[in-house]
């Protein structure tokens, strides 16, 4: 990483950036999270020296294993997965010393006990000072009850400035919809103050989307124009090649709405909306996310209809290759009403962007990985250029998330020689190509601010809460009303038509990725 000291986002008037000894226990080690993004991300987080000194690791799962066979399946995930590859032998040789397996169902009480007693002779044989990270990367449904079960075997703490503390880490999706998001936050908060609460939404963890806010409130040239006088509309995209793979019993649950519309991508539209926080801290940061989130123009019946549009990706084409459709998928009802792909239209009723709509569309199996933020400004005056030439176009601020991390602005450009046509040009910034490396994984961020006790980047429970509210009534909606027309796009195609229509309607068109 490139600078271990600081990152811009840090909370403010921390202590210290020492870090504290501790010993990250994974809930669901043998799940497919851990293997392509946590043990990656504690491997280079230990290969790049940023972790601390006195550090275990300990996977927590159901199934009977030795330390070493944990060990060994995951060197072999770190050999697939990791950003930096091979694995390095003589440093893993000395890391997977510290790293041990603990057997136990996950409601029982014994398991519990013996995991108490275990980490603690963890601690005399690695100093790690009674420090704890819990990560629960299993169903949703085992949250309350292994938080109740920390609790009681006296391994979650009471939150206190001094002394050992412990962290909860906890994966997407919180809830379901509002109703079970509040019940979720209600039966946690029993036993986890939300100092010791960690929600994982590791789109925040993207070097790209940390740099949003510097972007904006580090530049003085883009703030003033940052408002509906000057911009003409916003689209967020998350557009993703690959298909539900082996998730099929997830995806029946989820659908792209809960899976990455309700929290990714409004994490993106709170970022580029929100209004200067007054400091770093991450309650300030989250203060303004939540205001966004709060002046979001509730969804009408109309819009259920006309601004969102629901798919699903059937047979189709892509990467060079047949691809069966989502309906066709291991584990999914062959008559499944589940959208992989939702495109909608946002009002942030607010001084700033009254009247500027915020388009969003996310989506499996469209024709490539792409995610980014594109702000559309105003076009120019119809005077001068713009009345003899055809060709100007608004000049557009692409935030490009992923891949190919950077950030690009269109302008209009005269071309060399006397007839003086106009054409659009880009300025470009590529991350890759400017700092000479690509970015860490956004799980080595986490991961680390979590050790460092700095929440910024993880979602606080009205930030989730507030955005369900925001998708509850449609969802609502979806479920009185199957869609006729599933599957509705093909495989490799950019979705259903009706979204570009929707866009149409409005004199617009979703931007080319
Ligand atoms: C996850 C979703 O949270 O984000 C996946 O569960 C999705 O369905 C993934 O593919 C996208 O993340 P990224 O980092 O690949 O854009």
């Amino acid at each position: 990483m490139p600078n271990q000291s600081s990152h811009p986002l840090e909370e403010e008037n921390r202590a210290s950036r020492t870090i504290d000894p501790c010993i990250v226990v994974i809930f669901g080690a043998t799940g497919d999270l851990t293997g392509r993004k946590l043990a990656p991300a504690l491997y280079n987080l230990g290969k790049d020296g940023m972790l601390p000194a006195n550090f275990a690791t300990v996977g927590f799962a159901r199934r009977e294993k030795s330390h070493q066979e944990f060990r060994d399946e995951l060197k072999e995930d770190i050999n697939s997965y990791s950003r930096v590859k091979p694995i390095d032998e003589p440093f893993w040789k000395n890391f997977q010393e510290q790293i041990f397996y603990h057997r136990s169902e996950f409601d029982d009480d014994a398991g519990y006990a013996a995991l108490h007693d275990f980490l603690e002779t963890l601690d005399s044989r690695f100093a790690t000072r009674g420090n704890r990270i819990f990560y629960l990367s299993v169903q949703p449904k085992f949250f309350p009850l292994i938080i109740e079960k920390l609790r009681k075997a006296g391994l979650i703490y009471d939150h206190k400035t001094t002394g050992p503390w412990s962290r909860v880490i906890i994966e997407k999706p919180f809830g379901h919809d509002s109703e079970s998001a509040n019940a979720l936050q209600q039966e946690i908060s029993k036993y986890l103050d939300e100092s010791q609460t960690y929600r994982i939404d590791h789109y925040l963890g993207k070097e790209t989307v940390q740099n949003l806010l510097v972007f904006r409130f580090a530049n003085s040239i883009f703030e003033s124009l940052w408002n509906y006088k000057h911009i003409d509309h916003v689209q967020i995209t998350v557009a993703e090649d690959i298909g539900i793979g082996t998730r099929g019993h997830f995806f029946e649950e989820e659908g792209l709405l809960r899976d990455v519309v309700q929290n990714h991508m409004m994490q993106l539209l709170s970022l580029v909306a929100m209004e200067p926080p007054v400091s770093l801290s991450a309650s300030a940061i989250r203060d303004e996310k939540v205001k966004v989130l709060q002046s979001i123009r509730p969804l009408s019946p109309d819009d259920f209809k006309n601004h969102v549009i629901r798919g699903q990706y059937g047979p189709g084409y892509i990467n060079g290759k047949d691809v069966i459709g989502y309906s066709q998928e291991k584990d999914v009802n062959p008559k499944s009403h589940v959208e992989t792909y939702l495109a909608l239209r946002l009002f942030i009723d607010n001084w700033r962007w009254a009247g500027v709509p915020f388009y969003l569309r996310g989506g499996k199996r469209l024709p490539k990985r792409g995610s980014e933020i594109a702000i559309i400004f105003k076009d120019a005056p119809g005077v001068l250029f713009q009345q003899r030439d055809k060709h100007n176009d608004p000049n557009i601020l692409a935030i490009r998330i992923q891949p190919d991390e950077g950030i690009s602005l269109k302008i209009n450009c005269k071309v060399p020689g006397p007839s003086s046509p106009i054409q659009p040009v880009k300025m470009d910034f590529r991350y890759g190509s400017y700092f000479g490396q690509s970015p860490p994984e956004a799980y080595e961020r986490l991961i680390w601010d979590c050790i460092l006790g700095d929440s910024t980047l993880f979602a606080r429970a009205d930030e989730v809460t507030q955005s369900w509210q925001i998708y509850t009534p449609l969802l609502e909606f979806w479920a009185s009303q199957a869609p006729s027309d599933f599957p509705n796009y093909a495989a490799g195609s950019w979705g259903p038509k009706q979204s570009d229509e929707m866009m149409a309607k409005d004199h617009r068109a979703w931007r080319l990725l």
